[in-house]
């Protein structure tokens, strides 16, 4: 299977609903702040320090055990570099990928020379904990989890993320992904699960609407961040992205609402799907996968000549016949709904 990442063609126009983007955009707080940037800024080299300081805060722990990112696919990389392709000569090093999964997954592991242990799904996509388990060997390097994941919006147990830290390998580290935990998931950050090799990875591309600014973070112990950290370069989060971080933490409000459109959003898509007797799945995230049959590909290629782009998620495994429509805004889920419902 193909490890590169399968990037989605950008639609010149319409409605985007087929990358889990934050289709309002920003906050205006955060706007304004990257417009305060000062040529001065814009010709020095960025300094982390006080973002640092203000996003652990944020996260509940010290500057040191935090890592700033240029986008969370950067912590994804980081984890792959860090612990893939280093450490001690020969043998070959695996990750362990649980499907259906984010392609960057497969694409950081083949990057750092990593080979990639896939775990099928199992039916209605309950959390493979044993087959992942069984699935770990003394080269077990990774195991990339995504909570709440990406494409079926299902939260990972907690007893599972931490069964799974105390029998991988000393080596290696628990790559946690919760670019979608502020729609409702439970983060393991501050909880009894969040073991000293779990490194959490989150994004201010969906909630925060930054997905263009690029801003993610890996947090964890700081043996663990120390290591991401010397396979990250010194400046890769810029001044715009610093000062729109201070602005995006502050406008809590910002979050709040976009997060209650969210909400909302998916219990339309709920009743759309019910109504038509969908199978689907009940998200903890921005969107929605529900399976409309073998007609997926053609139903997503008309909504899209209505304007909506929606993301046919058949060649995933586990996913064949189903749609991901992201639940955001909800005129923007009402106008998806009305255009799947007039293409049915
Ligand atoms: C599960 C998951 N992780 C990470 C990312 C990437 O986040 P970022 O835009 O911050 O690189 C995405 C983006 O869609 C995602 O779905």
């Amino acid at each position: 299977m193909s490890a590169l990442y399968e990037r989605p063609p950008s639609p010149s126009s319409g409605l985007r609903l087929h990358l889990n983007e934050n289709t309002a955009g920003c906050s205006p707080r955060v706007l304004a702040a990257m417009r305060a940037v000062t040529r001065e800024q814009a010709g020095f080299y960025p300094d982390y320090e006080t973002a640092h300081e203000r996003v652990a805060r944020h996260f509940g722990v010290v500057s040191g055990e935090v890592l700033l990112t240029n986008g969370l696919d950067e912590g994804i990389h980081g984890a792959g570099y860090g612990w893939l392709q280093r450490g001690e000569a020969g043998g070959e090093r695996e990750a362990v990928i649980v499907e259906p999964a984010f392609d960057m997954y497969a694409a950081a592991t083949t990057a750092a020379s990593g080979r990639a242990v896939r775990i099928a799904p199992r039916p209605g996509f309950d959390f493979p904990l044993e087959e992942v388990l069984g699935a770990m060997t003394p080269a077990t390097r990774v195991v990339y989890l995504t909570s709440p994941n990406n494409p079926t919006g299902l939260s990972i147990p907690h007893e599972a993320i931490a069964r799974i830290a105390d029998a991988l390998p000393r080596e290696g580290v628990v790559f946690l992904d919760e670019a979608y935990v502020d729609f409702g998931g439970r983060t393991v950050l501050g909880t009894p699960a969040m073991r000293p090799n779990v490194m959490v990875g989150r994004t201010f591309a969906k909630a925060y609407g930054l997905a263009a600014v690029r801003l993610g973070a890996v947090i964890g112990s700081r043996t663990v961040i120390d290591r991401v950290r010397e396979v990250t370069p010194p400046y890769s989060v810029n001044v715009f992205a610093l000062a729109a971080l201070a602005a995006a933490l502050d406008d809590e409000e910002y979050v709040a609402w976009y997060g209650g459109e969210v909400r909302q959003s998916r219990e339309l898509t709920y009743a759309f799907c019910e109504r038509h007797g969908l199978e689907y799945w009940r998200s903890d995230a921005n969107f929605v996968l529900f399976r409309v049959g073998p007609h997926a590909p053609a139903l997503a290629a008309d909504v899209a000549a209505r304007g909506i782009h929606v993301r046919d998620r058949s060649s995933q495994p586990g996913c064949e016949g189903c749609l991901r429509l992201t639940t955001g805004i909800v005129a923007h889920t009402e106008a998806a709904l009305a255009a799947l419902e007039a293409s049915w």
